[in-house]
Order: C-alpha cells, then structure tokens, then sequence
C-alpha cells in the first residue's frame, strides 16, 4: 500500500523533473530529481543495477521534511531516476525519513534501515527530535514499511546515550548469516560514538558494544558512519558535526573523518590507528561505500556541505548533487581514491602537450570545456630556482572562474571558488597540506561535471572537491606560473 504522502511526492516529482533540461544538470553526478537532495542512502548492488536513494525533500530546493529518493544505474554514471521510496507517513517518522542503508535477505528481498524522526513536545525546540530506526522492505522499487517498526529505539541504548541523536543505521549480513548494524549517536560527554547493534533476522536487533569513541576529539556528533575491510586493514567513515581545525587537516563546520585501523572481534570495537580527512575541498560530506561485484570498494558522498549550502540561489529548480564514484585503497596506512575506472569509457577529443614550459599565463588549443577529465604534471623548469605558484583557472570566462593552485615552497594546494558568482558571505576556498609532492612536483587529475570539480592529488592521496553554479559559457581552461614551470598535460572531454 501506498500512502497519500509517498503517491503525492511520486506524482510531484514526475511532473517537476520535465522542468529541468539535460544541460540544467551535471552529466554524469547524480543531481536531485526534484527540489532538495542531501546524503546518499541504502546504496547497493541489488538484482544486477546498483540502486542510490538519497535524503530528498521533493517541493523546494531546501532541506524539508525528508523522504528517500530513488534511482538505478548499471555503470554508477548514467543514471535513471525511480520513483520515491520512503515519504515521513508514519507516527514514529512522521517528521522525516532520515538516512539509512539496505541489505539483501535471504529471500530476495531488499531491506532499507532508516531512521524515523518525531518531534517531541513544542516544535523546533532543541533537543526535541526522538530518533528511532525503522525497516522498509521490498522488491527494490516498492517498499512496506514493517508492522514492527521501530526495531530499535530509547529502550535498546546503552546508559548515557542520546535518544535524540541516534541515527544513519549502516546494516550489513555477516559470513554466518547474522546481521550488524552500526550507528551514530551522543554519549553523555556531549561528543560522538559508534554504537554496534546485532540481529539474527535483521528485525530484532540488541545493543551489542561501543564500536568507537569520538572522546571530543574530531567534532561532536558523528553522522553517517560505514565500516568496511580493505586491504587488509578495517575502515570508519563518518562525518562529524561541529569540527574544530587541526592545523591543515580538518577545518571548522561539518567534516569527514576516516579512521583506519583494525576491528577487534573480542571487545566487538575499532582500534585506531590512523586519522584524516576523506575530502579536502569544500563539498563533501556524509559518503556511503560498495563493494562491487568486481571486488572495489567504491565511495559516493553528497557533494555538499551543510554550512554552504547557500551557494545556491533559492529559486534554483533542484539543490544537491553526489560526488563521482571513487575507488579507494589503502596504501601506507593511507586512503587513496581514484575516479571510478570506467569514467575512462566516457573520454573523447583527447589534447595533449607535454614538456611545455610555462611562465605567465597560457591558454591551449584544445583545452578548455566544463565536463573534462584532464592528468596534470608539474615540476620546476629549474631545479635550482622552483618557481613561486602554479595555477589552473577553469569554467573560466571574463566574470567567472574557479582556481587550483599550488605553492611549492609552502607545499599548499588551494581551490578557490569566490568567483563563481556567490553573493554570500560563506566558505570559498580551501587549502590542504599536499602529501607525496617534493621538490616542486605535482601531479592532478582534475574531474570536470558541469557545476563541479574533484581533484585527485598525487595519485589520489588526497582529494579536493568544490561545486559552482556559473553559466556554461564560462568554460575555458588557463594555465598560469609565477616562476617557470615545466607541465605535461592530457586532456579529455567526457561525454
Ligand atoms: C547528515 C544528516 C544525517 C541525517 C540526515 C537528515 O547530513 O544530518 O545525520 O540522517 O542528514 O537529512
């Protein structure tokens, strides 16, 4: 049974996604179908497509009550939006439909975990929203909410926990068939934890340990965790509320954290032994991972951050894009991502220019276009005398552009974005502390959509991502170098 408010976000949606031309979108991001888009949900590989769901209030383009949003792809580009899935109808969700996950069951069917939001008492107050995880299941279009629902509230929690930050259940099936579900949640020190639950049937669940400890160390709250072995090592994603920066690692507002270490089946816990941000860049925030039937570990984010959200103009027609898929590996204790390898499939018109050298500013023919994929190398001309900057303006015209630059003798990679438009007085640049670069070197892939750039350092050790809303007609590309810089570049269009 469909309810009044899934068949009226269904009908809405339909009608509101005609409105928004091919070119209105990025090309290969996911965008949302309709009005708003935050983190993604319950992505999977179900039955031969992988399925994204995502945070989606459908009537405007700003966080509302929310609902999960659908859509299927078979190479994680291309993208075919399916109806919503989720809409708050219920008394325990009755005010949102928060993040979540999905598992398969033995039976076929997909479950989606989710947690279901209620406010108690006065509206708005703080401390007021009661959060509660809830199961959906269904055929991997249509979901019933279970007649159990919820399956963990208040009365499942560890003393001291929060029962009103208590959320984005990650589920996942054990080797012997049971299930773990890992969620985020408050202690009573006011900062994060990872709370482990268990479950033989995926329905009745109990509080099985503390699985990590914030301690008040990275943010507060953390949000959206997912945990997940590769390479030999166990992995945390999550996102913490309210960070404070830690020299050039992690900055003020909402953050990414990952934790690399190894899960400790005794104790049911994580030991840390490694910490860094996921993403370097100004957007990025709340990523869910996959493994592949292949065998990779694949990550999208919403490509976003709740504290810039007011990039946007609020009459735009959709707000919220994910970011590219990323492989990740672990190498040297470290997270390394690179764009999903079939992003490969979409490259034509390649340019290429190797060994030039570079001093002032320099344009190529060839090089320019606002979906591009293009492989930088930089060193100096002379080794003796490294040059001062190096920097690449791109969806570039006479008013916009956005830049990337480096400084070697700082060894700082900058992306700024303060001319793309933006009236508001927010974020527009970032800076990282580059790893791996020595002597003046630098290697970037830089990943162009229409309305985004993900740029991949040295090899993917660090990523620097920034969306930008300007007109497509601002789409040249410039190379610029205070000092002489000797670059080879190769550049595709992606289409
Ligand atoms: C993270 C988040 C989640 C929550 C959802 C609500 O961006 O705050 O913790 O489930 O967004 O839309």
């Amino acid at each position: 049974m469909i309810s009044q408010a899934l068949r009226e976000a269904r009908f809405y949606e339909d009608v509101a996604e005609k409105s928004v031309s091919e070119e209105e979108r990025p090309a290969f991001h996911l965008s949302a179908r309709a009005g708003w888009m935050n983190d993604p949900n319950g992505f999977c590989f179900y039955k031969g497509k992988y399925h994204m769901f995502y945070q989606y209030y459908p009537y405007a383009p700003k966080w509302g009550p929310m609902h999960w949003g659908h859509a299927v792809s078979t190479d994680l580009l291309h993208w075919e939006y399916m109806p919503a899935v989720l809409a708050p109808d219920q008394v325990y969700d009755r005010d949102g439909c928060f993040s979540g996950n999905a598992v398969e069951l033995p039976d076929g069917r997909l479950m989606l975990l989710y947690t279901g939001v209620r406010l108690e008492g006065v509206r708005k107050e703080s401390n007021s929203e009661v959060q509660v995880q809830c199961i959906a299941v269904g055929d991997g279009e249509n979901f019933e909410k279970y007649e159990g629902n919820p399956v963990m509230d208040e009365t499942v929690l560890p003393e001291g926990a929060s029962r009103f930050d208590f959320r984005d259940p990650k589920v996942w099936r054990c080797e012997d068939g049971t299930y773990r579900c890992l969620l985020g949640n408050r202690p009573s020190d006011g900062s994060g934890q990872l709370l482990l639950f268990g479950s033989e049937d995926g329905f009745h669940w109990k509080f099985r340990s503390v699985f990590a400890s914030n301690r008040n160390r990275f943010g507060k709250m953390w949000e959206c965790p997912d945990f997940f072995e590769l390479d030999g090592k166990h992995v945390i994603l999550t996102s913490p509320q309210d960070m404070l920066p830690h020299g050039f690692e992690y900055h003020n507002g909402n953050g990414t954290l990952c934790l690399i270490g190894e899960y400790d089946a005794d104790t049911e816990s994580f030991r840390e032994e490694w910490n860094q941000s996921v993403d370097y860049g100004i957007d990025f925030y709340a990523p869910q991972t996959i493994l592949t039937p292949d065998g990779r570990r694949v990550m999208i984010g919403w490509m976003q951050n709740w504290d810039t959200c007011e990039l946007r103009t609020p009459h735009g027609k959709w707000q919220g894009q994910m970011s590219l898929p990323r492989e990740l590996s672990i190498r040297n204790g470290r997270l390394y991502q690179a764009p999903l390898k079939e992003l490969e499939k979409l490259r034509a018109n390649k340019a290429e220019y190797c060994g030039v050298v570079l001093e002032g500013e320099q344009t190529f023919p060839g090089i320019h276009g606002r979906k591009v994929d293009m492989e930088i190398r930089i060193r100096p001309q002379d080794p003796e005398n490294v040059y001062k900057k190096f920097s690449i303006h791109f969806a570039m015209n006479d008013d916009y552009h956005i830049t990337i630059s480096y400084r070697p003798h700082e060894n700082v990679l900058k992306i700024d974005r303060k001319f793309s438009g933006s009236r508001r007085a927010i974020i527009h640049q970032r800076r990282c502390k580059v790893v791996g670069s020595e002597n003046g070197e630098l290697s970037l892939r830089l990943v162009l959509d229409r309305y985004s750039a993900e740029a991949f350092v040295n090899d993917g050790i660090q990523t620097m991502t920034a969306t930008y809303y300007t007109p497509l007609e601002a789409d040249g590309i410039m190379f610029a170098a205070d000092g002489k810089v000797c670059m080879d570049v190769v550049k595709y269009d992606l289409i």
